[in-house]
């Protein structure tokens, strides 16, 4: 099938666009970011993605894929045009849309014939149906439009569109419907003679519902996560009080197979582009539709509560004061696996204990440019020994499996204060109390 992605070189759109074209449809991917797809028509992908540089060069070899800074006419002759702008969280909680309402208006007057507008942009109840009225008003062509909700997390993005756990179709219309199936056909019941030497998953089930409810299953998915990272940080929290130990509590609940394991590593919270802005915008629709969602207003204030409880720890272990400690952290994305920084809760916390006058040493294996971009002015270290250098406090805030790894020895000799806050239950204990260093984690 012919499909355009307009957005096409951001986190969701590129991975979709990659994807889609692997399964064997030609795909235009649409931007309008020049820099960026000038580099990804010569295969550099912006994000750190495992397996998409290697996917992104066969596809783009192959002849599947393309990306372009214009619409034109792959998007106006395409069956399926993928809508993966950004909607961005406003300060009040509300999604920020002028993205999407530029796409819309744009496809309007593009856009011939018959075509189906999947949005996988996570949008308001209620986008859709002004989207319509936009394509009715300003447009000749006949246009379906679907919610298609995507459930990528970064630093898997490109295994997770393989094995997507379900496929969410959300339309009034039975031919957009069709389309959809024939797109996704070798993912689904029925679909496993469909011949492709890919690793994906086959027989994933395939949910056909109204626009609104794909909407809210999108919002309720992340803010279910949500919950449980707040929940399981909740209980960390008694353990602390109580002497319990988080890590063998929440394996031992998670045996319970109507729990289970997934979501249930204690922390400094939930950070990221995607958890706390769906949370946020759920909470704020349910109020703008009179509903105050006192459960997931609960949820949000126990992941900044968690701040300070990082924060507090961290002044406890420096002797109470932090003017003037040099602290050494380790972790800037918002979690292993991926370089993003945007709404990373370890650059909040670098910032309380800056504005409480500790002097902060940081170091990250693949965002320490990114970082840099939204905070120039936190110090930077090239590596974790060079952050660790007189540090009276070691603190981790990512999980990145190489601070599970980290020689201590080294730290230790390098180190002031001999103690390590590891925020994330990453760091080896024993290797870390056999080097001399005091260790304290989240709820142990
Ligand atoms: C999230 C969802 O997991 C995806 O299903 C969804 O598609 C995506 O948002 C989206 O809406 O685009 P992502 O933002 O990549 O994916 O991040 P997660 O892996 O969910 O992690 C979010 C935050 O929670 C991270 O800071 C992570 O470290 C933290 N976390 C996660 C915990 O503190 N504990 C856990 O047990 C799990």
């Amino acid at each position: 099938m012919r499909v355009s992605v307009i957005g096409g070189a951001g986190y969701v759109g590129l991975v979709t666009a990659v994807g889609l074209a692997k399964l064997g449809h030609q795909v235009v991917g649409v931007d309008v970011n020049a820099t960026v797809v000038a580099g990804l028509q010569s295969g550099v992908s912006p994000i750190y993605e495992e397996g998409l540089d290697d996917a992104l060069a066969a596809c783009i070899a192959s002849g599947n894929l393309r990306f372009t800074h214009e619409l034109g006419d792959e998007t106006s002759e395409a069956d399926v045009v993928f809508v993966a702008v950004g909607s961005p969280m406003r300060a009040d909680g509300s999604a920020d849309l002028a993205a999407v309402s530029d796409v819309v208006k744009n496809l309007a007057t593009l856009l011939r014939g018959h075509t189906v507008v999947a949005v996988k942009s996570t949008v308001p109840v209620g986008t859709i149906a002004a989207m319509r009225s936009e394509f009715e008003t300003h447009g000749d062509s006949v246009i379906d439009l679907v919610v298609n909700p995507e459930f990528l997390s970064e630093g898997s993005g490109m295994w997770d569109f393989f094995h997507p756990s379900r496929i969410i179709v959300g339309t009034d219309s039975a031919r957009a419907r069709e389309v959809m199936r024939d797109l996704y056909a070798p993912f689904l019941p029925g679909g496993e003679g469909i011949s492709t030497d890919l690793d994906m998953a086959r027989d994933v089930p395939l949910l056909e519902t109204t626009v609104q409810d794909a909407q809210i299953i999108k919002y309720a998915s992340n803010a279910f996560l949500a919950t449980r990272i707040s929940f399981i940080n909740e209980v960390a929290a008694v353990c602390d009080h109580l002497g319990g130990d988080i890590t063998r509590v929440a394996e031992g609940i998670g045996y319970d197979p109507r729990i289970g394991h997934r979501y249930l590593q204690a922390g400094i919270g939930f950070g990221g582009p995607c958890l706390e802005k769906d949370l946020q915008a759920l909470i704020y629709f349910a109020a703008e539709h009179g509903y105050k969602a006192n459960f997931l207003e609960s949820t949000l204030a126990r992941n900044e509560e968690q701040l300070n409880v990082i924060v507090q720890r961290a002044r406890e272990l420096v002797g109470g004061e932090l003017r003037g400690k040099k602290i050494s952290v380790l972790g800037l994305a918002f979690k292993g696996g991926t370089n993003d920084v945007r709404t990373s809760l370890s650059l909040r916390i670098i910032h309380l204990l800056m504005n409480f006058g500790a002097v902060v040493s940081a170091h990250d294996p693949v965002a320490i440019e990114e970082a840099r971009r939204l905070a120039p002015d936190i110090e930077y270290a090239a590596d974790p020994y060079v952050s660790a250098e007189g540090a009276d406090l070691v603190l981790v805030l990512t999980d990145w499996p190489e601070y599970g790894e980290l020689d201590w020895s080294r730290i230790a000799k390098a180190s002031n204060g001999k103690s390590v806050f590891d925020g994330r239950n990453v760091v080896d204990q024993i290797a870390c109390e056999t080097a001399g260093m005091a260790y304290v984690a989240i709820g142990r």
